[in-house]
């Protein structure tokens, strides 16, 4: 046993020694197709040549300064470019250095923002939802709304919860050709209950990753949620740290649901892995309230902002940019997830296959009409991880989606610069990997 302090202490890590596109390599020689990105990382893949250069041409100039009291050009370049890929007004780009600390200062941007508004006081509670992930440390973690919260409830913050917009079990018990986006108007039920007055904001990720497996919202679904948001006057915060710099196909996801938020959060494809990033950005609005008010955000991060992860951020979104990697997020995303239901639904564990883009989901259950889950105690979702590891391909897996214990899922995010031949090499990847999965789970059917 080495001295490292591993998240799963008896757990067997495969040693990575290099990366080359969407594969990465471990130090016996073996080759794997990175089918997740990591935990929805390295949206351009490993080594690439145009960031390393452009990282090696930041360290040679200066590799670190502190936000207190300098700025420089890589930052500036970066929230000028930024700017011209958001929705609205979202302009103001306020640097960290991952997605837990994007949502930790948007909490308090949020509660900071009606004080220096309107002098409120008392408005600094968030709505989030269950089936939700937004980071690990403890205002994060009180927002988010999966199993990841249980061990830590004593230390966490009194935020209320929505319902999840979770079409495949809808807690409504609705269908989502039929029914009245119940899920949204939700939000409307917990703001009288808790009193409009105490929230500041309503936090959602546009597509749910970490906790659920790529779930993507009713069409109708953040529309309803815009209109509460303003007829209460509460900020709408999209968590687009997984889903956000074109990995569902779009440069932000919630720009395929036709409204525009007050706060993005970002982080993850930002830098896609070649430096910690992470962001809040905010409408012109917002900031405003600062400017005319005390103009300072009582805020900040020593490596937030730091010069060399600006660089590589600017060469990432340049990147994004110059070599189309939406589109083709978009494009191969859409003809992976249409072999994926093709290849894999016919399989009896296989309850769900879904997804926007290059971000999808698979779930499992035991039962496809009664869509039961497995119980905890089988493992599935690492269960099948382990032998996709065997086959060369690398996914994220999750559970507790269906009842906060139970329900198995895995996510792929493959790299955004994903070939067709690459994504048919991921689906027979699985294929073999659900062929040996309904071996070993013969007799539990
Ligand atoms: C939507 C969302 N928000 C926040 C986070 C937390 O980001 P980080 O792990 O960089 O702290 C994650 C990480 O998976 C995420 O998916």
């Amino acid at each position: 046993m080495d001295n490292v302090f591993y998240r799963s202490i008896r757990k067997s890590y495969l040693e990575v020694d290099h990366g080359e596109g969407v594969y990465l390599y471990d130090s016996e020689g073996k080759k794997y197709l990175d089918a997740c990105s990591g935990a929805a990382v390295s949206n351009l893949g490993h080594a690439h040549p145009k960031i390393i250069e452009a990282m090696t041409q930041q360290a040679q100039k200066v590799a670190f300064s502190h936000l207190s009291r300098w700025t420089s050009k890589p930052i500036r370049q970066l929230a000028d470019l930024i700017a011209t890929l958001t929705p609205g007004s979202l302009n103001k780009l306020y640097l960290v250095s991952g997605g837990s600390e994007a949502t930790e200062a948007a909490i308090k941007m949020a509660r900071q923002y009606f004080l220096e508004r309107d002098g409120k006081t008392n408005k600094y509670r968030i709505i989030s939802r269950w089936k939700s992930f937004h980071g690990n440390t403890i205002g994060s973690l009180s927002m988010t709304g999966d199993k990841r919260r249980k061990k830590y409830t004593p230390l966490l913050l009194n935020f209320p919860k929505a319902a999840p917009c979770y079409c495949y079990r809808c807690p409504f018990n609705q269908k989502p050709e039929t029914c009245g986006v119940e899920c949204a108007h939700d939000l409307e039920r917990l703001l009288k209950m808790e009193g409009a007055d105490s929230i500041s904001a309503f936090i959602a990720e546009p597509v749910g990753g970490a906790a659920c497996g790529a779930i993507v919202p009713h069409p109708g679904y953040f529309k309803v949620i815009r209109q509460i948001c303003d007829q209460y006057d509460i900020l709408l915060i999209d968590d687009e740290v997984m889903a956000g710099f074109g990995r569902t196909g779009s440069m932000f996801a919630i720009d395929d649901f036709g409204v525009v938020p007050d706060l993005i959060c970002a982080a993850k494809g930002m830098s896609a892995g070649y430096s910690p990033l992470g962001a809040v950005i905010a409408k012109d609005e917002v900031f405003n309230a600062f400017l005319n008010g005390s103009g300072v955000f009582v805020h900040g991060h020593t490596y937030g902002g730091n010069p060399l992860s600006a660089a590589v951020s600017l060469a990432v979104v340049n990147t994004l940019v110059e070599d189309k990697l939406v589109d083709n997020s978009r494009v191969v995303g859409q003809y992976l997830l249409t072999k994926l239901k093709e290849k894999l639904l016919p399989f009896w564990f296989a309850g769900d296959v879904r997804g926007i883009g290059l971000m999808q989901g698979v779930e499992f259950v035991r039962d496809k009409v009664t869509k039961e889950p497995f119980e905890a105690g089988l493992g599935i979702a690492e269960k099948i991880t382990q032998i996709l590891v065997k086959q060369g391909v690398i996914v994220y897996p999750g559970t507790g989606g269906a009842d906060g214990e139970r329900g198995d899922h895995f996510l792929l995010a493959p790299p955004l610069i994903l070939t067709k031949d690459q994504a048919d090499e991921i689906v027979d990847g699985l294929v073999a990997g659900f062929t040996e999965l309904e071996k070993a789970l013969g007799s539990q059917r």
